[in-house]
């Protein structure tokens, strides 16, 4: 913890604090949880130390103390008691079983099957959880195949103990499609209905508009722990090209995705699911003389916010290449394989 916090902790320990100052908190609450831990979540010593001073001294305190009250405390506005009651929220939660719940989550990270057993193999088992992994490549190349496909395997049961799971799904370029995930069920033997019943979809209209939806997506997965296994966002960036416009908005577009980015981070760790998501490519009339036309967009915020890369592209007769890009730690290796009415799967099928 840093030295304010010590110094808050210090202070805390000398001052004598009264039976009012506990507020409406009841007897019972014993493991309460001090608001210096606030400041590890990003609260301002100050805001601490002016809860503090009103009176609040514990996580729940805040929690149970109505907005109209925090407002009353000096330079306290809307928008920084939002973020306190998010900070707040995440705390009660990351320390309900903090150490016991990292370590168990950590041993069940789990893979899920792209639909093709070499597509898979050349992801050392699939896509993974507690991560984020993207594909990008050119329109067509089967970014949404693939998103549909992994609707559907996400759903069954896996090696190492993996029981299968909802997914989520967030589509920004309206290309979802309910009768192609009808046919990959059909090819894994799967009742339709209930694949159907275990995607949540949402259509995102603005890049905002989905900044906001993943933060519904954090609370929903906070309230159903455990039951869903895969966010999809196809594409990430689509709305990202519309709404933010030339050079000069550029580092605003950038910072904001970067902001979505950090939040799919937050999300795939804290509640162990795969993320998957889909992004664009250099448009390649601009591109020509680049020495790489197939370059992801999106720049280093999504370069840096990826776990794990892949590039798709087309081939001859219907085929397609999957080439991991720029991975810590898979080999850039490809493997091609072939899109059919089951989704995703061989070029050779057996
Ligand atoms: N039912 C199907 N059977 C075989 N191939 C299909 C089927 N549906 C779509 N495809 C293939 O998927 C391609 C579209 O891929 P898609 O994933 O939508 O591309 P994008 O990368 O733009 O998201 C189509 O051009 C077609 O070749
Ligand atoms: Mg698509």
């Amino acid at each position: 913890m840093e030295t304010a916090a010590l110094d808050l902790i210090e202070e805390e320990k000398s001052t004598t604090t009264s039976e009012e100052n506990l507020g409406d908190l009841e007897e019972e609450e014993c493991f309460f949880q001090d608001i210096v831990l606030l400041l590890d979540q990003g609260i301002a010593v100050d805001d601490v130390k002016r809860l503090k001073d009103a009176g609040i001294n514990t996580v729940k305190g805040v929690q149970m103390t109505i907005p109209k009250k925090l407002l009353e405390i000096e330079g306290f506005d809307d928008k920084k008691i939002v973020k306190i009651n998010e900070a707040c929220t995440k705390v009660s939660f990351v320390n309900s079983f903090a150490t016991a719940q990292e370590v168990v989550q950590r041993n069940q990270i789990f893979k899920l099957s792209t639909g093709s057993t070499d597509f898979d193999k050349l992801l050392e088992g699939g896509i993974e959880s507690m991560a984020i992994t993207e594909v990008f490549g050119e329109s067509g190349s089967g970014k949404t195949q693939l998103s549909h496909t992994l609707c559907v395997t996400a759903q069954m049961p896996g090696p190492n103990g993996y029981n299968g799971g909802k997914v989520i799904f967030i589509d920004t370029e309206h290309t979802f499609r309910t009768d192609r995930l009808r046919s990959i069920a059909d090819r894994f033997n799967l009742d339709r209905n209930g694949v159907l019943e275990n995607i949540l979809y949402a259509r995102a209209y603005t890049s905002d508009h989905q900044y906001q939806l993943l933060k519904n997506v954090g609370e929903m997965l906070h309230r159903e722990a455990g039951v869903f296994k895969l966010l999809i966002v196809d594409s990430i960036i689509s709305h990202f090209r519309v709404d933010y416009y030339g050079r000069k908005e550029m580092a605003h577009r950038q910072h904001r995705l970067g902001q979505l980015m950090a939040r799919l981070h937050k999300i795939s760790e804290e509640y162990n699911i795969a993320v998957f998501i889909t992004n664009q490519i250099m448009s390649d009339l601009n591109n020509l003389e680049q020495s790489d036309p197939q370059r992801p967009v999106g720049g280093n915020i999504l370069a840096h916010a990826s776990t794990t890369r892949i590039s798709l592209r087309k081939v001859l007769n219907g085929k397609r290449i999957a080439k991991v890009y720029a991975s810590p730690n898979l080999a850039d290796s490809e493997v091609a394989f072939t899109i059919t009415s089951g989704g995703i799967d061989n070029v050779n099928i057996n």
